[in-house]
């Protein structure tokens, strides 16, 4: 299996035309680009190669995917312009919007049901990757059981579900100085987070993600294990030589 990349504009950049101008230099096979939502038609016109993903979805409205639902917008309208992928419950939107696990089972309820492929970021605050290792994993466990509730008993196909595994204290905006992420660290929790979705979840196969200030330097020290899938970048996918980079990097180790 290939390495995929996934880069997370977040609430960037703040003009179309420098949307357009990221998209076109790192239009790549095995990348996956999510702009925010006034960018998602604009951008996916401009791509050849790269696929198109969503970073947030509502989790309500009719199933033919309108409703009154202000500022909402449904995975049929996602779909409709062309996205393939959505990021749901990253940690900015767990912390920064109140997001609960309810929501997010819901979202990824109806974003699968919209026919869209799922990456759900699950990952321990600093407070509890200070207690250590169990602590970390009991935490992502917590999430994933609640975020996958009543879901993967629908059958739900291995790669219409992909977990990113972002600690908040490793994220580049939330970073805490007294913690520091090594491979063994994130192996040893993509390897506990696989193995739950195959034996709690019946899910084999799903791909996992790591995610938090990835960058063209420290990225083959990640990427070279084969139990993670891919990255999950966020600032550093912004600056397309460096994101270049990083996608070169994935591709000789994929
Ligand atoms: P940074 O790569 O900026 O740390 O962001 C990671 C992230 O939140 C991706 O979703």
């Amino acid at each position: 299996m290939r390495k995929i990349i996934f880069g997370n504009w977040k609430m960037n950049p703040l003009s179309l035309s420098e949307a357009l101008k990221i998209a076109k230099a790192t239009d790549f096979k095995n990348v996956v680009i999510c702009p925010p939502f006034p960018f998602l038609i604009p951008v996916k016109n401009h791509l050849r190669k790269a696929g198109l993903g969503a970073q947030d979805i509502f989790w309500g409205g009719l199933p033919t995917g309108g409703g009154a639902y202000t500022g909402e917008v449904s995975g049929v309208m996602l779909k409709k312009s062309g996205a393939s992928f959505v990021i749901i419950g990253h940690s900015e939107r767990r912390r920064v919007l109140g997001e609960t696990d309810e929501i997010i089972n819901k979202k990824i309820k109806v974003a699968l049901a919209a026919g869209l492929r799922v990456v759900l970021c699950i990952g321990e605050p600093a407070e509890v990757r200070k207690k250590g290792e169990t602590a970390a994993k009991i935490f992502v466990k917590s999430q994933l059981t609640k975020d996958l509730k009543n879901i993967l008993g629908r059958r739900v196909r291995a790669q219409n579900l992909i977990v990113a595994y972002e600690p908040v204290w490793a994220i580049s905006t939330s970073r805490d100085p007294k913690l520091t992420e090594t491979p063994e660290m994130i192996v040893q929790m993509i390897r506990f987070i696989k193995n739950l979705l195959g034996s709690k979840f019946k899910v084999q196969g799903s791909r996992i993600l790591y995610g938090g200030s990835v960058t063209a330097e420290n990225i083959e020290r990640i990427i070279k294990h084969k139990e993670i899938d891919g990255a999950l970048v966020g600032g550093a996918s912004l600056k397309p030589v460096e994101f270049k980079k990083i996608i070169q990097i994935a591709k000789k180790n994929g």
